[in-house]
């Protein structure tokens, strides 16, 4: 695909769940590997659709790697011993998360700005045996320079790779990626770096490879979410877009046992990131539809439409 570059998915919370992952990988594949969007313990458990999520019986792509959000360590310990106890031994550890609930918690992209917590926090981790941590992040949470506090502390945990999206958490996912402060942390780390970042085409891919000669991995978020063709351009056509909604619109009627408003709405948050270049007018009208019934025929409008549209392109 694009010589020399590994190419990872990234974990979007709401959308790259198994089903999705599944679905992705089998009608258009590209990447190599698929990171599962946090899990996290709430009223001191971990949630039940965290653990299904994860389960390897629901997991179909090759390499399937789960995450943790970084959190208090009894809760972080308790995530990875359910990890370990499914036969899971490399588990990836969220430090990036910039949702204010979650950051102002100390937890996520917000515990960057407390070194002492995060060297607390890898020193418990460090004492599971068998298990190999990779860790997911951002420069800092209101700084980026604070990702200079935490590079020391990696040493605890030995990471097998560092995925870094250049921003802060409070910038969330808009704004000037920082690349001044991104390069720095790339020539003082010695371990692996695996940019993250805004990569929305295999143009993108090929100007990090050019300006990182170093970096050999890359993670995808969006791009792939708003496009899971992106990595295969020969796959992208309605058919294919179309079976990977009937997958997903399938797991999630099941999913949800029979609730019209529940599935509804879980089908148009699809809708937030899947085809942004659609034909507005559909888009509008699955935005708008107000029971199954009407969603249905909006999206099959809507491929139709693209049918049309890709058929159109081939023919210029
Ligand atoms: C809605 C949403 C949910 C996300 N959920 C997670 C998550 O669970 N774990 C994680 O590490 N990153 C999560 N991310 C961050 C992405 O993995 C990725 O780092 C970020 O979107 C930047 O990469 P991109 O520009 O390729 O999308 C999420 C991003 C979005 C937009």
């Amino acid at each position: 695909m694009i010589d020399g570059m590994k190419i990872l998915c990234a974990p979007v919370q709401g959308v790259t769940d198994c089903h999705w992952r599944n679905a992705q990988n089998e009608i258009f594949g590209g990447p190599e590997g698929y990171y599962g969007p946090f899990m996290r313990v709430e009223h001191g458990e971990i949630r039940k659709r965290d653990l299904a999520d994860v389960s390897p019986e629901n997991n179909t792509v090759p390499v399937f790697t789960p995450q943790v959000l970084a959190c208090q360590p009894k809760d972080a310990l308790r995530m990875v011993d359910a990890l370990t106890e499914m036969g899971y031994h490399t588990i990836d550890i969220n430090l990036g998360c910039p949702f204010p609930p979650i950051a102002l918690h100390h937890k996520g992209s917000g515990l960057l700005q407390y070194p002492e917590e995060v060297e607390t926090l890898f020193k418990e981790l460090s004492a599971v045996d068998g298990v190999t941590y990779s860790v997911k992040m951002r420069l800092g949470w209101d700084d980026a320079t604070q990702w200079r506090n935490i590079m020391p502390l990696l040493d605890i945990i030995n990471p097998s790779q560092v995925t870094v999206h250049p921003r802060t958490g409070r910038q969330q996912y808009k704004g000037e990626l920082i690349l001044d402060e991104f390069g720095a942390m790339l020539s003082e780390c010695h371990y692996p770096i695996v940019y993250n970042g805004e990569l929305k085409s295999l143009d993108d891919i090929n100007r990090i490879k050019k300006q990182y000669p170093s970096i050999t991995t890359v993670m995808i978020g969006r791009g792939l979410a708003e496009d899971p063709a992106m990595l295969c351009p020969e796959k992208a056509n309605a058919d294919n877009y179309c079976e990977l909604h009937n997958r997903l619109r399938d797991a999630y009627t099941e999913q949800l046992n029979g609730g019209e408003h529940q599935l509804l709405m879980k089908m148009k948050s699809l809708w937030e990131n899947f085809l942004p270049n659609a034909p507005r007018k559909s888009l509008k009208a699955i935005k708008k539809a107000t029971s199954m019934a009407k969603y249905n025929v909006a999206v099959n409008e809507l491929f139709y439409s693209l049918e049309d549209d890709l058929s159109d392109n081939d023919g210029q």
